[in-house]
């Protein structure tokens, strides 16, 4: 038997590699020390037997096999071209180890290999695993998991994510009980529905204390995880593409990347690794020194109704509140006057544009914004030259049921992502334009991971020739957000709810796997489109820097007082947003559970600030102290309040905050917290702190 290590920052991955069968993860946990004896792990994990069980116990491999009487789910399920089950015994084939350590496995005589690879980074924090399945000949994969990981023991519940069009994020816990709790998202793509996440928090863990582990695949193509307590008590955790995704034999299968975080200070912790892995990892910043933009984006303005006068005059608006980069959304391609037709045709509607896009482009460059363009590329109506000319381009049966009165185009096909980098491209070439809104408003017919493939390749191909351009993954707001997706894009929207309250919570949420940089934000109008609801100005704007700003409303609709609010929120945003760009969201546990607060802190923990929202009325009537996170407990910090005209007059009492700077000891703001000034509900404090 030999062991393996795997450690990034606080956490370690131990493999033991039997003579006979798969590697097994004996240990998954908190950093252990360097000179732990790997053996001894191994040894102190087998379980005893009893009786009703096996003569031995079937061991919980990186694949748990059938053939190996492994009484649970197994972890590949493969047939024959002619639909035979095989069912193959691996043995130990190479191992290699340089950054990465890849582990290889293979069946001579069914002509299979198996590998496991594994990288870790010490800087984020995140174990990175993946499976590929190689095979001589042709054969059917049903289920192929990335490394299977066994599950905490001293854990009731799992927390895993759920959600809606406008309500996206939504966690979803579940207590661990004999059998399985599965994930299966077959709709072709991540899905407001199914984001491709899993905390597996200790028993006592809050966000910001105890231990916490936690899985994200990164696949965009829709997930299947499933987590499974056996008869014996062993739980063991499986992530993959979603059932049926991979229909045609094949002869290479591979997973996508599964990122582990694990955490002894909260769920925050693993939230943590995830936000720096994103931004400092999986994302490709075409400028990674500029700040990101403060953005204009016209849907919610005028909808399909585009005129150079509107858009010019709100542009001149946008700018003088703050905006730099302005996105011109769906409306503006031939024939689009709705959402009924179009798609497919990405040329200029000479009707709305009769000199073309131009003189708008020029317009906002001259207000000193850059420009952004909408696209759907993976769409199509059937009313659309497109169609007309190809039908036979459209993914699934003609009679399907319709999203959103639109068609999947069939991107497998090389023929249909040629024609759609050419018609971006051309649009693209012929612009100075430096940002694509990239939207995917409906399900696909049927989950197909060569679909997911071909749109990453037509991305892949589209940011190649165009280096310099910033993508924006939407999908009916939140429904294709991950790590896949990501690799090749910059942002995402994350909800077309421009209602504070309710991104109050979804961004709060979402922050267990987002960091703010690459989470867009936006004002929305005074009446929201969406819930009906008003809200006051500052709570819209503040919310809407909590992340990557924007604004969406119609700009002629703000009072002189409600401008003046906003370009002073997003003067804060644009002097503070170069060092929350590399800072932590770390989620506050707040004493009143209509609080939803986090404190984004600096790396080197020399400045932070937080964000108190108030998400209704509080039970009681004072405000609860709120209690910070992750300072040195003996160093001094000043914190103040950034909006202190935004208290109300109903607070008529003397509270620090209230009228200037405090200085306390880092523990004493962790250990008891401060008091808040009373807050009107819909309302957010924003307390900003640096360290003496
Ligand atoms: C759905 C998006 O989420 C909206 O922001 C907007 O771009 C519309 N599509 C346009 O059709």
């Amino acid at each position: 038997m030999t062991h393996h290590r795997l450690d990034a920052a606080r956490q370690t991955l131990v493999l033991a590699t039997p003579a006979n069968g798969l590697p097994i993860c004996t240990y998954w946990g908190a950093r252990l020390p360097d000179n732990a004896d790997l053996a001894a792990v191994a040894t102190a994990s087998e379980l005893d037997l009893t009786g009703g069980m096996l003569d031995a116990n079937p061991a919980l491999t990186l694949c748990p096999q059938s053939s190996a009487a492994f009484p649970g789910q197994p972890g590949l399920v493969v047939r024959s071209v002619d639909g035979a089950p095989l069912r193959p015994v691996f043995s130990k084939a190479a191992t290699k180890r340089s950054d990465a350590l890849s582990l290889s496995y293979g069946d001579a005589a069914l002509g299979l290999t198996l590998t496991f690879r594994f990288t870790a980074d010490e800087a984020t924090g995140v174990i990175t695993a993946s499976t590929t399945l190689g095979s001589t000949s042709p054969i059917l994969c049903d289920w192929l998991a990335a490394p299977v990981l066994p599950g905490p023991q001293l854990a009731d519940g799992m927390i895993d994510v759920a959600g809606r069009w406008c309500d996206e994020f939504q966690p979803v816990t579940t207590s661990w009980s004999a059998g399985i709790r599965t994930r299966d998202n077959r709709t072709g793509r991540t899905g407001h529905e199914h984001v491709p996440l899993l905390y597996l928090p200790a028993r006592g863990c809050t966000n910001t204390g105890g231990e916490a582990h936690a899985l994200h695949y990164g696949w965009s193509g829709g997930h299947r995880m499933l987590a499974e307590e056996l008869p014996d008590g062993r739980r063991q955790v499986q992530f993959g593409h979603a059932s049926g995704s991979d229909l045609l034999p094949g002869q290479r299968f591979v997973t996508a990347p599964l990122y582990l975080a694990f955490s002894d200070t909260g769920l925050t912790g693993c939230a943590v690794s995830f936000q720096r892995h994103l931004r400092d990892r999986i994302v490709n910043w075409p400028k990674p020194d500029t700040p990101r933009p403060v953005h204009y984006n016209c849907w919610e303005a005028i909808y399909f109704d585009h005129s150079l006068d509107a858009l010019t005059a709100i542009a001149d608006r946008a700018a003088a509140l703050g905006a730099e980069r302005f996105v011109l959304d769906d409306g503006w391609f031939k024939g689009r006057d709705d959402d009924t037709t179009s798609l497919g045709d990405w040329t200029i509607d000479t009707a709305k544009w009769p000199d073309g896009l131009t003189p708008l482009i020029d317009h906002v460059h001259s207000l000193g914004m850059t420009f952004g363009l909408w696209f759907e590329p993976e769409m199509v109506n059937a009313d659309s030259d497109l169609a007309r000319a190809h039908p036979d381009w459209i993914l699934g049966p003609m009679d399907q049921p319709l999203g959103r009165g639109q068609f999947v185009l069939d991107l497998a096909k090389t023929d249909v992502r040629d024609n759609m980098f050419n018609q971006i491209s051309t649009i693209l070439d012929a612009h100075q334009i430096d940002y694509i809104k990239w939207d995917h408003n409906r399900v696909l017919p049927f989950n197909d991971a060569a679909q997911t493939r071909g749109t990453l390749d037509l991305l892949h191909r589209l940011r190649t020739t165009h280096p310099k351009l910033e993508i924006e993954s939407c999908a009916s707001g939140g429904g294709r957000i991950d790590f896949g997706i990501l690799h090749h894009t910059q942002r995402v929207w994350l909800s077309d709810s421009n209602d504070a309250l309710s991104r109050l919570r979804i961004q709060h949420d979402a922050a267990l796997l987002l960091p703010a940089c690459v989470t867009g934000s936006h004002v929305g109008p005074r009446v929201c489109h969406t819930t009906g609801r008003i809200h006051s100005i500052s709570f819209r704007a503040w919310v809407a820097a909590q992340r990557h700003m924007g604004f969406e409303m119609d700009p002629r609709e703000l009072t002189e007082d409600e401008a003046a609010t906003l370009t002073k929120v997003t003067a804060w945003y644009k002097a503070n947003r170069d060092w929350l760009r590399t800072a932590d969201i770390l989620r506050l546990d707040s004493a009143d559970p209509t609080v939803i607060a986090e404190q984004q802190q600096a790396a080197d923990g020399s400045r932070f600030v937080v964000f108190a929202g108030h998400a209704g009325t509080s039970a009681q009537i004072a405000p609860r102290p709120l209690r910070l996170t992750g300072l040195d407990p003996t160093a001094t910090y000043t914190i103040d309040l950034a909006n202190r005209n935004d208290i109300s007059s109903l607070s008529r009492g003397t509270p620090a905050l209230k009228s200037g700077p405090v200085t306390l000891t880092g523990r004493s703001l962790m250990s008891q917290g401060i008091a808040l000034p009373y807050a009107l509900p819909d309302s957010m404090w924003i307390i900003e702190g640096h360290r003496a």
